[in-house]
């Protein structure tokens, strides 16, 4: 497939990119490390694959961080993930903006502490008026959680007469999702050798391509983000219909 020579893009490459970003702990103790240096490891990758994303005509990146299951880890982990992420959020705040990067997270909020939840306001807030890659990170977020939340909110428009119960579609239940504003992605990836999804984006991956690579997220470069999102450009995604030029029925 021939690339643009001025970015690198795949023409029929990947709008939006998903990652399971799987793995810190197995990088960390393969080093005989505690796993939070994993995680710290995994945090400085990010940057790397945010900037790679303009050349490959990738114009959205979801990343999950943390799950709603991620609180079952000890509360050593927990405690450092958080504190990983105000760090990191607080880091990398100035430099995404400059960068012409809008940030979001999805996930829910209700059970993080308010000093995170100020950062990420004030992330959001300050990346608003960029209009280059749009970087989402998914943080205390699950599928079926994001599912449940959204068909409460929906419910109390119906009790509230804003919706008429005949009209509720396909098109109505995205509405309520925390990704309300993004497209589907299309291709999403996991890192570290695991082939689930772990409840990312259930509802919004349904016609997603799936790439389960081995490379631990630590790893993880902007090489082979390129490979993969040439890859995806190779595929053939028929949505239920078949193929055009396919023999006649
Ligand atoms: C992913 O790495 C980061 C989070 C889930 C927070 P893991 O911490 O799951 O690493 P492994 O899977 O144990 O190697
Ligand atoms: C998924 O990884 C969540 C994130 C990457 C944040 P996990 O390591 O939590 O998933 P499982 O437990 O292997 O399914
Ligand atoms: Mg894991």
């Amino acid at each position: 497939m021939p690339k643009d020579p001025e970015t690198d893009a795949h023409p029929r490459g990947p709008r939006h990119v998903a990652i399971i970003m799987d793995g810190n702990g197995r990088w960390a103790e393969a080093k005989g490390r505690p796993r939070l240096f994993g995680h710290h490891a995994g945090a400085r990758r990010v940057r790397e694959v945010v900037e790679a994303c303009p050349a490959l005509g990738v114009k959205y990146l979801t990343i999950f961080a943390f799950s709603t299951e991620n609180w079952k880890r000890t509360q050593t982990e927990v405690a450092g993930l958080m504190s990983l992420f105000r760090r990191y959020i607080a880091k990398e705040t100035r430099a995404l903006a400059t960068r012409n990067v809008r940030v979001r997270f999805i996930g829910d909020r209700v059970r993080l502490d308010q000093k995170l939840t100020d950062l990420m306001d004030r992330m959001e807030q300050e990346t608003a008026v960029n209009d280059g890659v749009n970087l989402t990170i998914a943080l205390n977020y699950g599928g079926r959680d994001e599912v449940a939340r959204a068909t409460r909110r929906l419910a109390q428009d119906v009790a509230d007469g804003l919706l008429d119960p005949a009209a509720v579609d396909e098109e109505t239940l995205p509405k309520y999702l925390d990704t309300h504003v993004l497209p589907d992605p299309d291709l999403v990836i996991r890192t570290s050798g695991e082939a689930r999804i772990s409840n990312f984006l259930l509802w919004q991956s349904a016609y997603a391509e799936y790439e389960f690579i081995d490379t631990l997220w630590p790893d993880f470069t902007a090489e082979e983000l390129g490979r993969l999102c040439a890859n995806y450009g190779s595929r053939d995604r028929r949505f239920g219909a078949v193929k055009t030029g396919a023999a006649k029925t």
